[in-house]
């Protein structure tokens, strides 16, 4: 396993632009990017940069989202998952599979527009973590 960076942490958030809010005038963050939405997810996603990482907001867009779940054991959201990047997206999910750890779904192109996977944190110490494979450009 080639450890990349931390791209970003997931966060819940019943609410996109209070959560916004947050982290402008509490956090201080200067840089947030136009909030979009990802159908087969389930999810609205807005990115909010920080010097080193981005902080990923994520609002469920109906009642089946796993975002939705997730706000039902936690209503006013929190951290949701870790996304580090990787060089190479097919060696690190075989090595995964080897370990016998549990990846949840197929590769896929996820919100940076990179191939991810996640898997599953009863696996990983108890976090959630998204495999992203480092952007070429
Ligand atoms: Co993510």
């Amino acid at each position: 396993m080639k450890l990349g960076r931390l791209n970003h942490v997931g966060v819940a958030t019943p609410s996109i632009p209070d959560s916004v809010a947050f982290w402008r005038e509490v956090m201080g963050a200067t840089t947030v990017h136009d909030p979009f939405e990802m159908e087969e997810q389930g999810v609205r996603v807005c990115f909010v940069d920080t010097p080193n990482a981005q902080i990923e907001l994520l609002e469920p867009l109906h009642a089946e989202s796993p975002i939705s779940a997730f706000l039902e054991k936690n209503p006013k959201g929190g951290q949701h998952h870790l996304c580090f990047e990787v060089p190479d997206i097919e060696v690190a999910r075989a090595e995964f599979e080897g370990q016998g750890r549990r990846i949840l779904g197929p590769t896929r192109i996820g919100a940076h527009g990179t191939p991810i996977f996640f898997v599953h944190p009863k696996d990983m110490g108890g976090i959630l973590t998204e495999i992203m494979e480092t952007p070429k450009a």
